[in-house]
């Protein structure tokens, strides 16, 4: 076998080998752990700032064990880690800069293949992109969700919960008190967030990918399952060092086409959409904002979980995880290489379902067509999405009056005013909440309702942004509005009383204005201020391109490999 990479460091007899090896020794590692044996980097999130990452320090120590015992030198390192509780203004700014230095703690160290350990929504994306971008061979281990929440006998969801119990608390449906009482409850074990949200979700991309070992994606945070399942990937990444395995032979265009269908049928969130798009742009996989509703939209939803659902992630492990979705999926699914060396088939044929509650058989789903819908019209151009199977059926088909919020601190002022004209059948537009104008378009996208709705016993009306919206969340509510408004897109000429159709069927989205007086708007509009002036910042909204090609910084697409041709001295 060729020599690793690593031994362009280690291997080394002169000056250059003497700082790479006698600078590590000091931290107790003998001689022979720089024989040339492959060198495992450990990408580690562990912040005490990002909760549901955590308790990562337990699982490098046991992807460690396994890297040993397979004959590998385990080296772990810290990256910016991204937790979306705490974060501001939201942890999607940031993703991009992680995958930046992701991809040069990478390319600059003697690391041969890499384990990336992920957990909160945006560390999986950021992690995967970054690695992508330097092609060598990669594992990626989720830290798992926390365990059920329970509130006074009830199952209650992260984020989900939050969502519905706050609005109770609006609507004088609920005491304070018994609100701040359910934090602790829902909250209750190590891991991330329990229901189908955007961390579950990007777990079960990665899973789906063939990026991660089967059942990656739903054993609980707690369960030794996921402590054995990461021993697992430390032993597995040796192997793919050895096999050459790199990311580019597994994120192929048929392992986005099986996480797109997988996607739809774990009703999984919108998000998902603009990380894909991102992790394709890496590895030089063509895909398309409508491959999604093309692949997916005709799936029926099989996974009966918050928010789309009843259950939580522990209750899907326990049926079955996503190995039995896949299943049931059949020959939906391509047949393609995973990270453990055998192919999606080979992991799931036989894949059991233990509770047909929790995963239905696809003969009898639990909704049908209810992959996310991409729509098009005169007020996305380039795109927005929706995901039916989380909102109210009969809004799917509307046309309302515009109520519009021309920034996320106008709609905190105004919502709840008594004097504020809205109805049922209006429409709320929240503009400035793009990638570029907020900046880093957050997860905003399902607006609170007004209260005079709530107290009115109204729970969902139509919402339009050009946002993000948590993968807990849920309503009939359309996002990622491409381009956005702050560059100018149709969203910023939108105003009170302008009359909004949407037809989810049609796939249409339309602004019932006419295109003389569109024209006239446009030629009065005057675009706002750069929304930051210097640092990181700076850099994002020059360069971040739009939610329908994945939000990336234009000069982060693509693979640049891991060669780096001149030493440090
Ligand atoms: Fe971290 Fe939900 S807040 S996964």
């Amino acid at each position: 076998m060729a020599s690793l990479r690593s031994t362009r460091w280690f291997g080394l007899t002169d000056k250059d080998g003497f700082i790479h090896r006698s600078w590590m020794k000091n931290q107790g590692f003998p001689p022979h752990l720089f024989d040339g044996r492959p060198v495992i980097g450990i990408c580690n999130t562990f912040s005490e700032l990002v909760p549901c990452n955590a308790h990562f320090r337990q699982i490098a120590e046991r992807v460690k064990r396994g890297v040993y015992e397979a004959g590998g030198f385990p080296l772990e390192f810290p990256v910016m880690s991204l937790g979306e509780t705490n974060l501001r203004p939201t942890a999607m700014l940031f993703r991009n800069l992680v995958s930046m230095d992701v991809e040069e703690s990478i390319r600059g160290n003697p690391i041969d293949g890499v384990v990336l350990l992920c957990g909160c929504d945006k560390t999986t994306p950021s992690l995967v992109m970054g690695a992508a971008s330097c092609d060598l061979p990669a594992i990626v281990v989720s830290g798992g969700p926390m365990l059920n929440g329970n509130f006074r006998g009830q199952a209650i969801g992260s984020g989900t919960a939050v969502w519905q119990m706050s609005e109770d608390v609006r609507a004088g449906k609920m005491q304070l008190a018994d609100f701040m009482d359910a934090e602790v409850c829902m909250s209750r074990s190590a891991g991330h967030c329990m229901t189908m949200g955007t961390a579950s979700t990007m777990a079960s991309m990665v899973e789906a990918l063939g990026m991660g070992l089967p059942q990656n994606a739903a054993i609980p945070a707690v369960d030794s399952r996921r402590y054995v399942l990461a021993h697992q990937a430390g032993r597995r990444i040796v192997e793919m060092v050895h096999e050459n395995l790199k990311i580019s032979r597994i994120l192929t265009r048929e392992a986005f086409e099986n996480a797109i269908r997988v996607n739809a049928a774990i009703g999984g969130s919108t998000n998902a959409v603009i990380h894909l798009l991102a992790i394709a742009g890496r590895v030089g996989v063509k895909l398309h904002l409508d491959d999604f509703d093309r692949l997916g939209h005709q799936l029926p939803l099989l996974v009966d979980l918050m928010p789309s659902g009843q259950f939580l992630m522990e209750d899907f492990y326990y049926a079955g995880g996503i190995p039995a979705v896949v299943c049931e999926l059949g020959d939906l699914i391509h047949d393609v290489l995973t990270v453990n060396g055998k192919t999606m088939r080979a992991n799931t044929a036989d894949a059991p379902c233990w509770n047909r509650k929790v995963i239905h058989a696809f003969s009898e789903p639990i909704k049908e067509h209810a992959g996310i819908a991409v729509l098009h019209g005169n007020l996305a151009p380039n795109g927005a999405v929706i995901k039916p199977s989380a909102a109210t059926a009969r809004l799917l088909k509307h046309r309302g009056r515009a109520v519009v919020f021309e920034s996320i601190e106008d709609l905190k002022a105004r919502t709840d005013l008594p004097d504020l004209d809205i109805d049922e059948n209006s429409v709320m537009v929240l503009k400035g909440a793009g990638p570029r104008g907020y900046p880093g378009m957050p997860e905003v996208g399902n607006m609170p309702l007004p209260r005079k709705l709530l107290e009115r016993g109204i729970t969902d009306i139509v919402r339009i942004s050009d946002a993000r919206m948590s993968g807990t969340a849920y309503g009939t509510v359309v996002l990622h509005v491409s381009p956005e408004s702050a560059i100018g897109g149709p969203l910023a000429l939108v105003r009170n009383g302008d009359v909004i159709e949407l037809d989810v069927e049609a796939r249409r989205l339309d602004l019932c204005v006419s295109d003389d007086e569109l024209a006239a708007r446009r030629a009065a509009w005057i675009a706002p201020p750069p929304a930051a002036s210097g640092g990181y910042q700076r850099l994002y909204v020059d360069h971040v391109m739009q939610a329908d090609q994945g939000a990336d910084l234009d000069f982060l697409m693509g693979c640049r490999g891991a060669g780096v041709p001149r030493e440090s001295h």
